[in-house]
């Protein structure tokens, strides 16, 4: 096939056919996360290379390997948004939303770009939905910011999804644990890979999180976090597992996950399955204190989490959870000849106006593949239109599950009169579907 007409590797379409499921979960979590008070940012596709080389972390893989970085015609070195919180951060500083009142909360749904492995779960656009809250350092913020995430979870209906937990405590914790963490891979030192040897000096925990098999290997008896936070950054995590017993939000503590980017302090999290295969990691976020500090700003304890689109409507198929199907035509209009097209094409807009779902003949056909697309499109409702019916001024409905008709004239009465059907159909079909239960 033609490079034209092929997608790029790592990238995905979404059709017309299955956008609904898209929009679907993007409302649930456009929802949820107002019904937490958060409001939605939107920050642009690209940014200065060096808002990610410093917030994401130079060591980190996302850096060092996965980037979309090109210079543009101007000589300026650009990159395409990996991830959303540093854009969201930098646009929390740029615009000193702190004026606006602490704690901002802010959500998103966006497509990343890294240029990673592609397979199953894993692509080079995908899809995110985020939320973030600045100036926020009690641990009530950490269980209120994982009840969210959760919480779309079970509006979705997700089931089999383990929340994990752990605290990677703050800068003079790591300290320690970097330390500890040094001492052990300088044991390995002629089995660690080349990235992972640079690591070693700048920030031996990215080690932990280095995909090649042998490293990985190696990593699984490190020294674990945990044992190195210090007293403040217990009793905070202490803190946060209260608030989450207290919410009934299960989890556990997982002392292994340090994430996989250098923002992040104490609270780390995230939502796993085993539904999907490789990619199981639906969520990961954290508490990132130091990150809007590191960008300029006033030092503002700040959070998040960001789940992958891609990853949960995989699990969402793998449970059978349905989407339900929009409705997509209230009435399919079929004129036969010129003058009927006319009049179907002011009725249609007429529905329109009044909020229908209208549709008629737009490219000339004869009345049975029009009425073939009704059916295909799922029309509630047909009408021809023909000859005669212009000269009596009136013609028939169709309704086209049960084939009950309906006649209703084509002057000015004609939106009241379908409306009319339409609404009263629609409160016998709810009744009729409420005893059928009884
Ligand atoms: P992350 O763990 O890198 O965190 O990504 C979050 C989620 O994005 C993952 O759990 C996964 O569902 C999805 N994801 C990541 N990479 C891919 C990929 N290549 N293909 C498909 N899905 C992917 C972050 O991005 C942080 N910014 C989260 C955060 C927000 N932390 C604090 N605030």
């Amino acid at each position: 096939m033609a490079v034209i007409t092929k997608k790029v590797k790592g990238t995905e379409d979404i059709l017309p056919r299955d956008s609904y499921k898209w929009q679907f979960v993007e409302d649930v979590m456009k929802k949820e996360a107002e019904c937490f008070g958060f409001k939605e940012i939107r920050t642009p596709v690209f940014e200065h290379t060096m808002l990610f080389n410093r917030g994401v972390g130079e060591t980190t893989d996302v850096v060092q390997k996965e980037m979309y970085t090109f210079d543009t015609k101007g000589g300026e070195s650009i990159t395409l948004r990996p991830e959303g919180t540093a854009g969201a951060a930098r646009a929390y500083l740029e615009h000193a939303l702190h004026n606006d009142g602490l704690p901002i909360k802010a959500y998103y749904l966006l497509t990343c770009y890294r240029y990673e492995k592609a397979q199953a779960g894993r692509q080079r656009e995908f899809h995110q939905f985020g939320m973030e809250t600045y100036g926020a350092a009690d641990p009530r913020a950490d269980a209120e910011m994982i009840c969210a995430a959760n919480s779309v979870f079970d509006r979705l209906g997700v089931e089999n999804i383990k929340l994990e937990l752990n605290s990677i405590g703050c800068k003079n914790c790591r300290k320690n644990y970097t330390a500890a963490l040094k001492a052990y891979f300088e044991g390995y030192k002629d089995q660690l890979c080349d990235t992972c040897l640079s690591r070693l000096d700048r920030n031996p925990m990215r080690i932990l999180d280095c995909k090649s098999e042998i490293c990985s290997g190696i990593a699984k008896n490190a020294p674990t976090v945990l044992e190195y936070i210090c007293e403040d950054c217990s009793g905070h995590f202490d803190m946060v597992k209260s608030y989450l017993d207290a919410a009934g939000v299960e989890y556990t503590v997982n002392p292994t996950i340090v994430r996989g980017l250098d923002y992040y302090t104490r609270t780390v999290f995230e939502f796993v399955t085993d539904s999907i295969g490789a990619q199981g990691t639906v969520c990961g976020g954290g508490r990132y204190d130091g990150l809007i500090e590191e960008l300029g700003g006033q030092p503002t304890p700040s959070l998040g989490f960001a789940m992958g689109l891609e990853r949960l409507l995989m699990v969402m198929d793998a449970q059978g959870i349905e989407i339900p199907k929009p409705n997509t035509c209230d009435l399919y209009i079929a004129p036969l000849g010129e003058e009927a097209a006319k009049k179907a094409f002011v009725l249609v807009k007429s529905l329109r106006e009044s909020s229908l779902i209208a549709e008629t003949d737009i490219i000339g056909r004869a009345l049975k593949p029009q009425m073939k697309y009704a059916n295909k499109i799922g029309a509630k409702y047909s009408m021809v239109v023909g000859g005669d019916d212009l000269a009596a001024n009136k013609a028939v409905v169709k309704k086209m599950d049960t084939h009950e008709q309906f006649e209703v004239p084509l002057d000015d009465g004609f939106i009241d009169k379908f409306l009319e059907i339409y609404i009263s159909q629609s409160h016998k079909s709810v009744a009729d579907a409420f005893a059928g239960e009884q």
